[in-house]
C-alpha cells in the first residue's frame, strides 16, 4: 500500500507530464530529466533546461517490454533477448525506430534508444502515464551525472518544480547502452550490464566502441561527466606527490581514492568493490567540487574488466585536462 502523500505526488507528476511540463526522475542508474516523448514541445524543454545542442538523441523509457514495438521496427530476436534477460534494468537498446518517434527524440537518425528502468518509482511513473518518457540524465550538458534529488535541486534550482525523490541512485552511473541496429551487437557506452553479460545472454559476440558508422552518442564525447574542477588520474603511488606539486602552486588538490586515502593525503576515499565505487562516484565528484577543491586527483582504478564503465566514466572526467575543448566537438 502506498502513503496518501506519495499518491498525491504521483498524480501531481503525471498531470504536469501531460501538460507537457518536464520532471526530474529517479531511475536506478542516474535521475532523469522525463517528459512526453510523442510531445514536441516537452522535447524542446528538456533540450532547453540542459543547455544541450540539438540534434543530439535521447533515450525514451518505457514502463513495460512489451510497449517496444510502438517504438521500434524490425525489432530483432537479440532485442528480446536482452530485454527478457535485463529489463527493467540499466540498459539501454538501440533499436530502428518505429514510424512514429519524432526527429527531436533520434536526433534525425534512423534509430531510437530505448530502456525500461529498474526503479520503483520511475516504474510507477510510466505505468501511470502509459506513454514513454524521454529522459537524458538530469543534469546540465557536459557535467556530471545527479544521483540524488538533491543534486537534480542544485543543478535546476526553481527552473525545475517537481522533483521526484527516489532516494541514492543503486547504480549511480548511466546504464550500458547496445547497439542492435547494425550486423553485430555493439556496446556503445559501457556500464554496470558488463561486454561478458551481454555476450553470455546472446550466446554470440560483441563489439565494444564506436564504429564508423554507429549512431552519435554524446556520452561518447571525450569530455563528458566532468565536475567543475580539473581533474587528471594519478596512479596510486605518485598521488602524494602529485598533491605536493599542487600545495606548492598554492593550489587545493583532492584526492579520490579507492579504499583508504594515502597517510596525509585529502580528499574523499570511495569503496575497493567496482559495484559501490559506481553507487558514489559521482557524488564524491560533486562534494569536491562544492568543497572548492582547485583540483582533483582521481586515483587510476583497476585494469580488470568489472572496473570498465568506472573507468570509461572516470576517463571522461578527466578529458577536459587533456584535450581542448574543440577536440570534444561532435
Ligand atoms: O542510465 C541512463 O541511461 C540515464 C537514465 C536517466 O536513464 N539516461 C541517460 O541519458 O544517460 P543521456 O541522454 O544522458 O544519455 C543517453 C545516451 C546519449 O549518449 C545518447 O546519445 C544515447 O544515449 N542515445 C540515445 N538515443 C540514441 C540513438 N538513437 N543512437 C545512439 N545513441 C543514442
Ligand atoms: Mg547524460
Amino acid at each position: 500500500m502506498s502513503h496518501p502523500d506519495d499518491d498525491a505526488i504521483l498524480a501531481a507528476a503525471i498531470a504536469a507530464l501531460r501538460r507537457s511540463e518536464v520532471i526530474g526522475l529517479p531511475t536506478e542508474t542516474v535521475y532523469g530529466l522525463a517528459g512526453d516523448a510523442a510531445n514536441p514541445a516537452a522535447l524542446q524543454q528538456i533540450y532547453a533546461l540542459k543547455g544541450r545542442p540539438a540534434g543530439h538523441p535521447v533515450i525514451v523509457h518505457l514502463g513495460d517490454a512489451a510497449q517496444l514495438d510502438d517504438w521500434a521496427r524490425e525489432v530483432p530476436a537479440a532485442a528480446r533477448t536482452l530485454a527478457a534477460r535485463f529489463w527493467p534494468g540499466p540498459l539501454t537498446l538501440i533499436l530502428r525506430r518505429g514510424a512514429r518517434v519524432m526527429d527531436l527524440v533520434t536526433g534525425g537518425q534512423d534509430t531510437v534508444g530505448i530502456r525500461v528502468p529498474a526503479h520503483p518509482l520511475a516504474l510507477a511513473v510510466l505505468r501511470a502515464f502509459g506513454g514513454g518518457l524521454a529522459a537524458p540524465s538530469a543534469n546540465r550538458y557536459g557535467h556530471v551525472s545527479p544521483t540524488t534529488a538533491q543534486h537534480v535541486r542544485e543543478e535546476f534550482g526553481d527552473e525545475l518544480p517537481i522533483v521526484l525523490d527516489g532516494g541514492p541512485c543503486a547504480v549511480g552511473i548511466e546504464s550500458t547502452i547496445v547497439d542492435l541496429s547494425g550486423e553485430l551487437p555493439r556496446v556503445l557506452r559501457p556500464g554496470q550490464i558488463g561486454v561478458e553479460a551481454i555476450s553470455a545472454a546472446l550466446k554470440g559476440a560483441v563489439a565494444t566502441g564506436a564504429a564508423h558508422s554507429s549512431p552519435r552518442v554524446p556520452g561518447a564525447l571525450r569530455s563528458h561527466y566532468a565536475p567543475r574542477a580539473p581533474a587528471e588520474l594519478v596512479a596510486r603511488a605518485e598521488l602524494l606527490v602529485r598533491a605536493d606539486r599542487s600545495r606548492r602552486e598554492d593550489e587545493r588538490a583532492q584526492m579520490l581514492a579507492i579504499g583508504t586515502l594515502p597517510d596525509g593525503g585529502e580528499g574523499l576515499a570511495l569503496p575497493t568493490e567496482p559495484e559501490a565505487y559506481a553507487r558514489h562516484l559521482y557524488a564524491a565528484l560533486r562534494q569536491l567540487d562544492a568543497e572548492g577543491a582547485d583540483r582533483i586527483l582521481i586515483e587510476a582504478p583497476p585494469t580488470d574488466p568489472s572496473w570498465n564503465a568506472i573507468r570509461d566514466r572516470v576517463q571522461r572526467a578527466t578529458a577536459r585536462t587533456s584535450a581542448t575543448e574543440a577536440d570534444d566537438a561532435p
